[in-house]
């Protein structure tokens, strides 16, 4: 049995990069029986750059229902929002506490947040440290998240690793588990897919918005009749994520031949994401208007989760042999 865990931030909505890189193989792998899955909502991280807690829980309310929406089962899945299992800020300051200095400068995240934010917390630098809580809070083994999470699974291991050199097996040491066609999706001006550049896609938009996102994805400025590079285009490259491998040979082999647009291209794209979407596009809009529904069972969730995190919080005290009660 593994026991998978992975979190996606109430920083805003989810797009089309959070979905095929974390949120579809998390529950891929939750379907699997012999796992036991832990995914949950990572509003405290939030808090990082939002600073109002109203637009966070609105926020999660939407990041819940996409979960719901994409096929996240309740009954078999172990469902929270971060929050509502305080033990997880406890164990996060011990490990701060067992985290060096150096080993967070070097966070690529921070470094890349921090060019572009006017104000630096103390709560973005040690990120990657309440990440390494909600992880090791579990004992999780297996974590599937896009290419960006990477360096953070990495400190979360040698976190875990160097307070087990004290204090030995008080820490499982997690693995990530990066999908080679999936860890990063590109954004509509071809950057990595991401809510900080917004230039995501969000497929639960109502269609005409929908629309309007996939006909500005950035292009170059080739006419109808010249052939076009399908490797260096951005709708081609998301096209074939969603399409079947016939649908995507037509559309590499329809731009390499010219006489095909990029208008056409994305039409043919946006008509996929509707379809390919649908009857997630439904489930979404059935919870995202449902509040109470989607709230019980995160709180439902919470319960499940503290029956794990009490005793591993106990364990690591007991280990280090701190007010123990
Ligand atoms: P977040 O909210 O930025 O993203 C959630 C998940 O989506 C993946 N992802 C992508 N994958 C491929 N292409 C993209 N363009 C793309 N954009 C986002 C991310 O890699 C991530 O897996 N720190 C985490 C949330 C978190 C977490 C955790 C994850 C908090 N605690 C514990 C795993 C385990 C984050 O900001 O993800």
């Amino acid at each position: 049995m593994a026991r998978i865990l992975t979190g996606t931030q109430s920083s805003g909505r989810q797009h089309l990069g959070n979905i095929l890189g974390a949120i579809q193989p998390a529950i891929e792998l939750s379907k699997d029986p012999k796992n036991e899955s832990f995914l949950f909502i990572a509003d405290l991280h939030s808090l990082t750059s939002i600073k109002d807690g109203k637009v966070i829980n609105e926020n999660t309310h939407a990041t819940a229902s996409a979960w719901l929406a994409m096929g996240l089962d309740t009954e078999k899945t172990v469902f929270y929002r971060q929050s509502d299992v305080p033990e997880v800020c406890e164990l996060a300051w011990i490990l701060n506490c067992f985290t060096p200095f150096p080993m967070l400068e070097n966070a690529h995240s921070f470094k890349d947040k921090v060019s572009n934010l006017a104000e630096v917390s103390a709560g973005l630098f040690t990120y990657p440290v309440l990440m390494a809580a909600d992880i090791l809070l579990y004992d999780a083994n297996l974590v599937p998240v896009g290419k960006d999470q990477k360096q953070h699974l990495e400190m979360t291991r040698d976190i875990a690793g160097a307070f087990n050199h004290r204090y030995p097996g008080t820490f499982i040491l997690p693995e990530s588990k990066i999908s080679e066609e999936t860890m990063t999706i590109p954004g509509i001006d071809g950057r990595k897919m991401s809510k900080s550049y917004n230039n995501y896609i969000d497929i639960f938009l109502p269609e005409k918005e929908l629309r309007k996102k996939v006909m500005s994805i950035v292009t170059d400025a080739k006419t109808v009749e010249e052939p076009k590079n399908a490797d260096s285009c951005i709708v081609y490259q998301i096209y074939s994520l969603v399409a079947g491998q016939d649908e995507d040979l037509e559309m590499r082999r329809n731009l390499e031949a010219g006489n095909y647009g990029y208008g056409t291209a994305k039409q043919v794209l946006f008509e996929k994401l509707m379809s390919a979407f649908a009857y997630e596009r439904e489930k979404f809009n059935h919870f995202y208007i449902d509040r109470s529904k989607v709230e019980n069972e995160l709180k439902k969730g919470a319960e499940k989760a503290r029956d794990v995190s009490g005793p591993v919080l106990a364990r690591v005290r007991k280990n280090l042999g701190f007010n123990l009660k």
